[in-house]
């Protein structure tokens, strides 16, 4: 099964949602077309008032955009910041020669994280994009939280799954603090060293007894997570090569959304993909790693260029994207920022490619890697690729 088959199996993309970069050339659709049904095969949608996401504002002028926009970075940045805080100290504690036995859960992180995508908020998505400079465990636990309740509200999980689902992403790596001189090491890993990182679910699964509070239904949820997200579809995971039958639906999405989150992230011995990119391997790989229905709803509600990525146009001009139209997922909301020779423009410009149908996304851009005779500009473009607060 191939990138392109999967996208032409989902039954609300445009006629012309082609993989990239074939140009998209007919005419596309009115912006309010139907939900899309849900393809998730293992959860039922269950439609709750409490988890519905807010629909997408229509068209408005740029000046409303912008104040929007900013607003949301603000709201995503102060919320990102604290739950970075709260699982630097979790680590931490857990790391000291004498940790604390009893620690509060991280429930509050999660309702808040659930308030900003369900308030349309895809800024925290693009930060969720952005990589950390040194320790990257806790971004990296915090970015798996964020994209599987992302999906999890896509598939309108109730509540309480999706508190668990949250701390699932939250909790799924805690084993890896005992192993973090492997984790940071930027050498390939020896098979001995490999074994050892291999036992970190168990590891996570027994760090569970620092919550006393936690209620034993989602307790036994979480330790199914933990061990398992790190299990695959066709029984080539870890540790127990658990068959797509075998391995908990919650465990399925935090499972995908943490290779999704690696792929997109540069580590001590690699260097990042770019998002669109990496769902394309990730759409290559589903028949024997993931659960297509997983995948495809990964792609329904990050779309295939997800919020924070670095686009140029069929015009030239590059910028990001700022917000997903649901159903066309080759046809985001961009801010552009540069004309069609890497020049700064007097003013962003704001294109929704629902609504510009000569337009399309020519391809997917490292943004860190425009060449321009900007210089700052250049430097701001690099600098917008780090989260440097709060580690
Ligand atoms: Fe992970």
């Amino acid at each position: 099964m191939k990138f392109s088959d999967l996208i032409k199996k989902k039954p609300v993309d445009p006629p012309e949602a082609v993989p990239p970069p074939a140009p998209v050339s007919k005419p596309v659709p009115a912006p309010a077309a139907p939900p899309a049904p849900s393809v998730f095969t293992q959860i039922p949608k269950r439609p709750t008032e409490s988890t519905t996401v807010q629909p997408l504002p229509a068209d408005e002028p740029d000046e409303v955009i912008e104040q929007r926009v900013a607003a949301h970075a603000l709201k995503a940045t102060e919320v990102y910041s604290e739950a970075l805080g709260v699982l630097r100290d979790l680590f931490r504690n857990l790391q000291s020669p004498e940790p604390q036995s009893s620690w509060p859960v991280p429930k509050e992180v999660i309702f808040e994280l659930i308030a900003l995508l369900q308030s349309g908020n895809e800024e925290l998505l693009a930060l969720a994009d952005r990589s950390t400079p040194d320790n990257y465990l806790y971004a990296h636990s915090l970015n798996v939280a964020v994209f599987s309740l992302h999906l999890g509200l896509a598939m309108n999980l109730p509540k309480e799954e999706l508190l668990t689902l949250g701390l699932g992403g939250l909790l799924h790596d805690l084993g890896m603090i005992r192993y973090e001189a492997l984790a940071l090491k930027a050498a390939k890993l020896s098979p001995e060293e490999m074994s050892l990182i291999r036992k970190h679910p168990a590891d996570g699964q027994a760090y569970l007894s620092v919550f006393p509070t936690l209620p034993a239904d989602m307790k036994e949820q979480l330790f199914q997570i933990i061990g398992q997200s790190h299990e695959r579809a066709g029984g080539g995971g870890y540790p127990s090569g658990l068959t797509t039958a075998q391995i908990h639906p919650l465990a399925k999405i935090v499972g995908l959304c943490d290779i999704y989150e690696a792929l997109t992230h540069v580590r001590p011995w690699r260097n990042r993909m770019l998002p669109h990119d990496a769902l394309k391997v990730l759409i290559d790989q589903f028949e024997t790693e993931f659960d297509p229905g997983t995948v495809r709803t990964l792609i329904e509600a990050l779309s295939l260029y997800p919020p924070g990525s670095f686009i140029r146009l069929s015009s030239g001009e590059m910028g990001r994207v700022i917000f997903t139209n649901r159903g066309l997922p080759t046809r985001p909301k961009v801010r552009l920022i540069m004309d069609g020779q890497n020049q700064r423009l007097s003013r962003p410009k704001i294109v929704n490619l629902a609504t510009h149908p000569i337009l399309f996304i020519s391809e997917s851009v490292d943004e860190t890697h425009v060449k321009s005779s900007d210089q700052r500009l250049m430097l701001e473009l690099r600098a917008q690729r780090w989260w440097v607060k709060g580690l």
